[in-house]
């Protein structure tokens, strides 16, 4: 019996956003939250987990701010260039681990703009999904009422115990992402996350509950939102 290579784990981080919904000067993943740029923070998190092999940071053409940072210089950390759309860095990402990443390891894609993720739920994520064929995502159920609308008024309200909010990390094999985002951009198909692509293919990611404290940074009053949950996860 020959042993397998143990599976490695690879990080990817696209950062490569302009936050429209900020109206910020700076793209949102550099504005700062205690001292400190969401984007530092969010590579922070995810360099203390330790299992990533390198993390993937997508990066826009005209990002001056990017060497600047103090993360930017890690032995883990290599850059790709940034793309149009969110799919399209990540694809960056992806294509720029050719040389390095096997078929099968694992890949965890991570918003740049989710500075509050803690290590224990991506390792809940990766020992969940460990033996898992397809992978998965951290996901969040809805606690409000949801209406379908058209035309400013309400067309059906939506059965809420079937959906689930999308976050980050998504955790999906090497080659079957390559895969599925190089499909989905040969066939025009717009996928905002990862599972998108994934599902594309035929496939069923699997949820994994994250934590509600795993916001995405979008608008103005989302920073002392996230700043209010970094101060507390340090007590924990
Ligand atoms: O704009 P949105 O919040 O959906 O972006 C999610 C993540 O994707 C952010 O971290 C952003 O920097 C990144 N992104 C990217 N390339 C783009 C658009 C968004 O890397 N063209």
């Amino acid at each position: 019996m020959t042993d397998r290579p143990p599976r490695r784990f690879w990080g990817i981080v696209p950062a490569a956003g302009i936050g429209r919904r900020m109206g910020a000067e700076l793209p949102k993943q550099y504005l700062e939250i205690r001292g400190k740029p969401v984007l530092q923070h969010t590579l922070e998190r995810l360099l203390a987990v330790e299992v990533f092999s390198a993390v993937v940071v997508a990066v826009a053409a005209q990002d001056r701010a990017w060497p600047h940072l103090a993360c930017a210089g890690h032995p883990r950390i290599r850059t790709a260039p940034g793309g149009p759309e969110r799919a399209d860095s990540v694809l960056a990402a992806l294509r720029a681990l050719e040389a390095s990443a096997a078929p099968d390891d694992w890949v965890l894609v991570h918003d740049a703009a989710r500075p509050c993720i803690t290590g224990a739920d991506v390792l809940k994520l990766i020992h969940t999904l460990a033996d898992d064929p397809v992978g998965g995502l951290l996901a969040l159920p809805v606690s409000d009422t949801l209406k379908a609308v058209e035309s400013g008024a309400v067309a059906e309200t939506v059965d809420r115990g079937r959906i689930w909010r999308a976050l980050t990390p998504q955790m999906f094999r090497y080659g079957a992402l390559l895969h599925a985002l190089e499909d989905a951009a040969r066939q025009r198909r717009p996928v905002t996350d990862e599972a998108s692509a994934i599902e594309l293919q035929g496939l069923r990611p699997r949820i994994v509950e994250g934590r509600p404290d795993n916001i995405k940074i979008t608008r103005p009053e989302d920073l002392p939102l996230a700043a209010f949950y970094l101060e507390r996860q340090c007590y924990e």
